[in-house]
């Protein structure tokens, strides 16, 4: 049933919602109504900080409350699953967090559970949702640069130059890392994957390199792609450098983006750090440069434009970005790339099964 206003449950306040709790303010077709954490000080803190007064630790409560229309998932990984089938089954629309699970078979019985039920699944992924990765694939779709050749993401990494991520929140990251879904790659990767697939379309094969910093981190990587189904190819060259300072509000990292394309070239400066003082977006073509330096630069645009489009959706009964299929190829992209630096050969997405990756992944 469509409706003019949705009401929002969280399943999960923990440090990446203060961002969604930004999104809610100011915005009438969606109200956040219930708050559901085991961490009962953090849940307490919400209550007071957001003045949200609904709170339980028991997110059963949540899926029995028929004033809950929408809910959000925004816990660790191995959780999304239990909670995207149940809230499904239980009648809600889910959005989650990204990355949609940690395998494969999880990632199926979500869409299963979407197949079999009323509400809308979309695994929420912020960076497609930022102002200039917008704008850039309106001005691709518009033939600005040609016919695409090939896209290069460039991610470097750090310690200091943001805020501190709560320590809870890191040892769990800690943890998957030590299962060898690292968080370049699998965790923070997976938007850049889905920005790759965003721009291009789907992945045939991959290949590449990736090594380790103190342990855990897995980074330098240096990964390339073919693209299905056309002439394009895409890579990913990261590195972690703790002595540099990475400027950002957020998560100290400085992304760039290079299209290519058979006319002109677009370049994409900054998202979730702001290192450069330039303009997030700049065309080359014709002999011209234009740059556009209208665009809400703060990655917070990309989370306020991203947690009101599912509602929106909704309303006008279209899917919102990302579907739970397109988070599943997202999740084998991932996979794939870690499996190929691994073995050193080149993979399908495709061909990525769990056991694949509990065979090559696991000592
Ligand atoms: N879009 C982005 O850029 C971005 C950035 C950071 C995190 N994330 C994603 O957001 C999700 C959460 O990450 P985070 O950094 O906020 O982690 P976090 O650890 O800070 O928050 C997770 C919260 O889930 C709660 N929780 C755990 N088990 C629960 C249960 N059974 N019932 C209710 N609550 C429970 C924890 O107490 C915690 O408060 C993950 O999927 C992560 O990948 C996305």
């Amino acid at each position: 049933m469509v409706k003019s206003r949705y009401n929002v449950a969280m399943i999960g306040v923990g440090d990446i919602t203060t961002l969604h709790y930004r999104a809610y303010q100011n915005f009438s077709q969606a109200h956040l109504y219930k708050l559901c954490d085991i961490d009962k000080n953090l849940l307490e803190r919400r209550r007071q900080e957001w003045g949200v007064e609904k709170i339980t630790m028991d997110y059963r409560e949540i899926l029995v409350d028929p004033d809950v229309d929408i809910v959000e998932v925004n816990t660790p990984h191995h959780l999304h699953q239990k909670f995207v089938v149940e809230a499904l089954d239980a009648g809600k629309h889910v959005s989650c967090q990204k990355p949609i699970s940690p395998t494969l078979v999880e990632a199926q019985a979500m869409i299963e559970a979407e197949e079999r039920n009323s509400g809308q699944l979309r695994i929420f992924e912020n960076f497609v949702y930022y102002p200039a990765y917008q704008r850039a694939k309106s001005l691709i779709e518009a033939g600005d640069i040609g016919e695409p050749l090939s896209i290069r993401f460039k991610l470097g990494s750090g310690i200091f130059g943001s805020r501190w991520v709560p320590l809870q929140t890191e040892l769990w990251h800690l943890m998957e890392s030590e299962k060898g879904m690292g968080q370049a790659i699998f965790d923070d990767g997976y938007h850049k994957l889905s920005l790759a697939i965003f721009f291009m379309g789907e992945i045939e094969r991959v290949k590449g390199f990736i090594d380790r910093s103190f342990k855990y981190i897995d980074e330098p990587g240096q990964l390339i792609w073919k693209y299905k189904d056309k002439n394009v190819l895409g890579s990913f060259d990261l590195a972690f450098s703790p002595n540099i300072f990475h400027k950002s509000a957020y998560y100290p990292c400085d992304e760039r983006v290079d299209i290519m394309g058979t006319k002109g070239f677009i370049k994409l400066s900054g998202c979730t750090g702001r290192i450069r003082d330039e303009a997030p977006l700049t065309l080359y073509r014709d002999g011209q440069v234009v740059m556009y330096e209208d665009l809400d630069v703060d990655w917070q645009a990309s989370f306020t434009a991203g947690i009101r489009d599912f509602p929106l959706a909704l309303m006008e009964n279209r899917d919102s970005l990302i579907s739970a299929r397109r988070a599943l190829n997202i999740l084998k992209f991932a996979y794939a790339l870690i499996i190929a630096a691994k073995i050193g050969t080149e993979i399908a997405p495709d061909d990525v099964t769990d056991d694949y990756v509990r065979q090559i992944l696991l000592p």
